[in-house]
């Protein structure tokens, strides 16, 4: 039969497989990524919205002796495919030739972009709350150019503060050079970088993946180069003093230092291209860099008088202070975009979070997302994802529209996406 695994050599544990998976199973720790061959059924829905391509793995093994968790658990590369001797193909033959029927249709599916039986509406598999296609006139990505076996060397060439000194928050503007190695992305797109060292175990460390806050032509126009937002990690989820080993690394970078880069990943987070299109772009903290890199692409392309469209931001910070690129966001003109800033701890004002916002202004969120040149763009905290879908319901309601089915038509159309960690 054929196996469903994760390839821990490629995987970048962004967790989209685990949150995506509608049967649950995939789970993880803290090494690896892996499946439960008892549960996955192989409805693929895992296998578009992977950055890498470490999901799409379909190993040759025995039937009836799959690879277990603890296993996969601590695999670092993946193993071969076992043999049959004769007297199992006879045995299992019949099982194991369905399953991998099964399994290629699957793959061959996959590969040529046809969708699984266990698609959602309108043939756009069920991942979740976003949608798993990118907008129509979305531009072609490249992904996967440099992988774990062939990284990039890129050169820091800048790295400031965008919240202020004496703010608890420290986000950086990370800017990164190619020189002369090719590097094409797209607003939306990710990178992952390796921090040097090892683990506990004496394992490298895993490449951590951070969005691109530039536009596609750079972080300066006609520059090889692109910018990253990256927040200090000081504690773990549970408030323990815990040093987050890739962030602090790239916080405490100096200019000319090098750093190890694979990518670009991700192929339907990424933004509409024809200029009539409306941008709804909703936003915590760091989940800020795709908003801030799509945001300069309309500006570069409204000054080439190539965009028309509108913009509406939802951003949350703790303060203003804490709100990175505070300065730049508010020297845009108000007939380019339309902030709304969301701040939770700012003294003497009420705690505000972006779905309060979102509800504040319904009446003009609906008016937009009623237009089919909408995109919704959600990132940033897990936790505010089921806020936002809720005040997105509530407009839509107040507009006398079914959440449902407004909610699926920007699912099929790629008009929905959403990024959260
Ligand atoms: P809070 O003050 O409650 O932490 P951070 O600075 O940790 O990256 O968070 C960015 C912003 O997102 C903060 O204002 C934070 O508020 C807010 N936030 C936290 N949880 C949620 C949530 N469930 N929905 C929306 N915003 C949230």
């Amino acid at each position: 039969m054929k196996q469903h695994l994760i390839d821990p050599e490629v995987c970048i544990r962004c967790n989209t497989c685990e949150e995506t998976c509608p049967i649950d199973a995939i789970t993880h720790d803290s090494n690896n990524y892996v499946v439960d061959a008892a549960i996955c059924n192989h409805c693929m829905a895992c296998v578009p919205p992977c950055p890498t391509g470490a999901i799409d793995n379909w190993l040759s093994v025995l039937a009836g002796s799959p690879h277990t968790l603890e296993e996969q658990l601590n695999w670092e590369v993946l193993p071969p495919p076992q043999e049959e001797s004769g007297a199992q193909l006879e045995a299992d033959g019949s099982v194991s030739a369905a399953a991998a029927a099964r399994a290629a249709a699957a793959g061959a599916a996959a590969a040529a972009g046809i969708l699984s039986e266990d698609s959602g509406l309108d043939g756009v598999p069920s991942t979740g709350a976003g949608s798993s296609v990118p907008p129509w006139s979305a531009a072609q990505p490249q992904v996967n150019l440099y992988t774990h076996k062939n990284p990039v060397t890129a050169t820091v060439v800048g790295n400031y503060r965008v919240t202020d000194e004496d703010t608890e928050s420290d986000i950086r503007h990370i800017v990164l050079d190619f020189g002369a190695a090719p590097f094409p992305v797209l607003e939306g797109q990710s990178i992952a970088i390796f921090p040097p060292g090892t683990d506990s175990s004496g394992r490298a460390f895993h490449a951590r993946q951070y969005s691109i806050a530039s536009p596609r032509d750079g972080e300066r126009p006609r520059y090889n180069n692109l910018s990253l937002t990256v927040k200090r990690v000081m504690t773990d989820s549970a408030g323990n003093v815990v040093p987050g080993v890739c962030s602090n690394y790239l916080c405490d970078l100096k200019k000319n230092d090098t750093v190890q880069v694979i990518g670009p990943f991700g192929s339907t987070f990424l933004m509409p291209n024809h200029p009539e299109a409306n941008l709804i772009m909703i936003c915590t903290g760091t989940g800020s860099a795709p908003m801030r890199a799509m945001t300069e692409r309309c500006r570069r392309q409204l000054k080439e008088k190539a965009f028309n469209g509108r913009l509406m931001l939802f951003f949350g910070a703790r303060t203003q202070r804490e709100l990175p690129y505070f300065g730049p966001l508010m020297n845009l003109p108000a007939d380019f975009i339309d902030i709304n800033l969301a701040l939770s701890r700012e003294p003497s004002q009420p705690k505000r979070y972006v779905q309060d916002l979102i509800r504040e202004r319904a009446v003009d969120v609906a008016r937009l997302l009623d237009n089919e040149n909408t995109c919704v763009f959600i990132c940033g905290l897990k936790g505010m994802e089921e806020g936002v879908l809720h005040a997105l319901d509530a407009a839509i309601g107040l507009a006398g529209q079914e959440w449902p089915e407004v909610h699926a038509k920007l699912k099929a159309q790629g008009r929905l996406h959403v990024e959260t960690y």
